[in-house]
């Protein structure tokens, strides 16, 4: 190659386009872990649908509403947005602060289909299978463990907080648990089951959460019994606590109206032997 301008400008344009790309790949990898606790590029839906081949489903103007704000496109009446709502179980999106070249960045990386069967390390695949069996066993002893850890019987390994801090989960009847954060006796079923919670111990999307865990990450396999340790809450309890309350509610309100008519009762009977009714009968009589 003749080391002339035009060919070192050209080396120099390719050079800067791969640095580019890469950068690229990197940013958009970058913002997608705020969505990654919901969602996966192929490896199957979580709490939201699975990413893959999005870009060909959907036009560009579409997805940069929606992802930047699902509950103004939903708002909007758009029929695609009422559709995967509904299939979502009316599990909301959050809205995110991206510009549109942020969401692009997001796309990119999308169709650039990391994350999926690429390249895969072995132990992390025994790992996997490891825990995959453990779930599918979904045996008492490992809900047990699920339940030490929860109530911090048991130590996390890293050293995070027992989840018990913050969230309540009613087992065998027993509800012990924090209320700085939701209840999470129902969270298997409202979450849609295995996948949903995973992603949600595994990368939290909220704030002080995110913060608790963040040096000391839950480890997949005690996210594995926290997991069968919240399908066991979800199965034991059909009702919600909330009208597990409603029932107390209910024979107290039939409580009051009965003390309610009882003075009611009392006051009447009192104002009719008062002195002034006796005055009145007694006029009555005169003026017969
Ligand atoms: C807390 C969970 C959560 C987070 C975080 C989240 N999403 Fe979603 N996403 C959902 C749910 C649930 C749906 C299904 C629609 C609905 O219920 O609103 C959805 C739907 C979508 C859709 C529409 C899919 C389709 O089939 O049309 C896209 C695109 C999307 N999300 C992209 C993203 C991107 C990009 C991010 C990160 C910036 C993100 N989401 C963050 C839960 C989430
Ligand atoms: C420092 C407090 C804190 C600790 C500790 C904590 N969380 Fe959370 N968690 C939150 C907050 C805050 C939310 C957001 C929802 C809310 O406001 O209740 C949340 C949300 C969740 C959700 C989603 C609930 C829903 O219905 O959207 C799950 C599941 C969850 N946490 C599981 C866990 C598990 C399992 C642990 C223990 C490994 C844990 N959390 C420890 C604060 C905490």
């Amino acid at each position: 190659m003749k080391l002339n301008l035009y060919n070192i400008a050209l080396t120099g344009l390719l050079i800067t386009g791969i640095f580019n790309q890469v950068a690229i790949a990197d940013e958009g990898a970058k913002l997608f872990k705020a969505c990654e606790a919901c969602h996966s590029i192929g490896a199957g839906r979580r709490i939201g649908p699975d990413l893959k081949g999005i870009t060909k489903r959907r036009t560009n103007d579409w997805l940069v509403r929606f992802i930047q704000s699902p509950a103004a496109v939903l708002k909007s009446g758009d029929a695609d947005a009422k559709a995967i709502f509904k299939e979502f179980n009316n599990v909301p999106m959050p809205d995110n602060a991206l510009t549109t070249d942020q969401v692009n960045l997001i796309l990119a990386h999308i169709d650039g289909g990391k994350g999926g069967a690429a390249e895969v390390d072995p132990k992390l695949a025994l790992m996997q299978h490891r825990i995959d069996s453990l779930i599918a066993t979904n045996s008492q002893q490992d809900i047990l463990a699920g339940y030490d850890l929860f109530t911090g019987k048991r130590r996390l390994e890293n050293g995070g907080a027992a989840c018990i801090a913050c969230h309540n989960a009613t087992y065998n009847n027993i509800s012990k648990g924090g209320n700085l954060a939701k209840d999470l006796t129902k969270a298997y079923s409202l979450l849609g089951g295995f996948t949903g919670i995973k992603g949600l111990i595994g990368s939290p999307p909220f704030p002080s959460m995110a913060q608790t865990y963040k040096n000391k990450p839950v480890t997949d396999e005690e996210n594995a019994y926290l997991q069968l340790f919240l399908k066991s809450t979800d199965a034991q309890n059909p009702a919600t606590p909330i009208i597990a309350k409603a029932w107390l509610v209910y024979p107290a309100f039939l409580l009051s109206l009965f003390i309610a008519f009882v003075i009611a009762a009392i006051w009447f009977k009192r104002k009719r032997l008062s002195v002034n009714h006796d005055i009145i009968t007694r006029q009555m009589r005169y003026s017969k």
